[in-house]
């Protein structure tokens, strides 16, 4: 294991925007702007005993995340993490979209972080920065003692309402509470291999879906999505990753056609097999405990993951059961 503990010293903010970032904007009570503040001054209030450095790479609300921009920052997070003068980095993130940039980091750099012994924690806030009652300034102040704290792992983190939770686990569960990303369960996940996966380069990443099973779901958007490219659909299923029986057919038919199903389950907590119980949709994957936002986000890297591995073919479905079937630890 390279430690580059010794020399490094800085931390490396990196601004993406989200209600940690956003105004008021005086339109009604409780009504403000994600994605207007700048990093550099959310680190004015800020006490470090290492330097920070600072770069914004967009002040967005993150429901507007693209896959350009994931691009742009699993990149940043990889130069960042090789970078010798680097202790360690912070992400600001909308939390609205933070498990899936939380994901899709573990994924790509999640290793090469642990084999070089640095930390990245991404937070964020659920009050706006002017909120008389700002989470954002003590979440960012933990997310930067993290960085500095001997005792805890290296590797992807989140931190948020006071709690460090690993970036594999992390799951928005309430819309307004401060602690909105309670851990479900008291067990961590934890990833097999030593490899991280590529990051899909701008343009290049797959067409996802998530398709949901309800009452009276209807089979034709199924063959709409065929028809228009989509190379991969998530079945945000019913209970335990059920599926309505007229989508079931229409799901049958597209992965005959060489689309990839990944079935997970709208619930939000438990996790989904490989079988069902009543044999539908038998070939698609269960999406383990990820949820639909993050089984789909695994399934896109997994399907690029694949589309590159031209020297040494390797099948989505090898990578994606490697991804979601991960040993649980206390
Ligand atoms: C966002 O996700 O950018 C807005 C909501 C939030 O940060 O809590």
């Amino acid at each position: 294991m390279t430690n580059f503990s010794n020399t490094a010293s800085t931390i490396l903010i990196l601004g993406t925007g989200g209600t940690i970032a956003g105004l008021a904007n005086g339109t009604g009570e409780g009504a403000y702007l994600a994605g207007q503040v700048p990093v550099a001054r959310l680190l004015n209030s800020i006490k470090s005993k290492f330097p920070l450095k600072n770069i914004q790479l967009c002040n967005i609300d993150s429901c507007d995340m693209t896959e350009e921009l994931l691009t742009e920052i699993g990149n940043q997070v990889i130069v960042g993490i090789k970078d010798p003068s680097i202790l360690g980095l912070v992400i600001t993130h909308g939390t609205d979209t933070l498990e899936e940039t939380a994901l899709f980091l573990e994924l790509t750099s999640g290793h090469l972080a642990k084999n070089i012994n640095k930390k990245v924690v991404l937070t964020g806030a659920m009050l706006p920065s002017d909120h008389p009652n700002a989470d954002g300034p003590l979440n960012l102040s933990q997310a930067i003692h993290l960085l500095g704290d001997p005792t805890a792992t290296s590797g992807i983190w989140a931190v948020m309402g006071a709690k460090r939770i690993p970036a594999i686990d992390l799951a928005k569960r309430h819309t307004s509470k401060l602690d909105a990303f309670a851990p479900e369960d008291t067990f961590h996940l934890t990833r097999n291999g030593s490899e991280d996966l590529p990051v899909p380069p701008k343009n290049h990443w797959p067409w996802v879906e998530i398709v949901t099973s309800h009452a009276g779901a209807k089979p034709e958007m199924v063959a709409y999505m065929h028809s228009i490219g989509v190379e991969g659909i998530v079945l945000a299923g019913t209970g335990g990753g059920t599926v309505h029986k007229d989508l079931a057919g229409a799901l049958e038919a597209y992965m005959k056609d060489g689309g990839a199903v990944v079935r997970s389950s709208r619930i939000g907590q438990g996790s989904v097999s490989d079988q069902l119980a009543n044999g539908r949709l038998a070939k698609a994957l269960g999406a383990g405990y990820f949820n639909p936002a993050k089984a789909r986000l695994a399934l896109q890297l997994a399907l690029y993951a694949s589309q590159a591995s031209r020297a040494n073919p390797l099948s989505w479905q090898d990578i994606f059961a490697k991804i979601v079937n991960l040993p649980k630890t206390r």
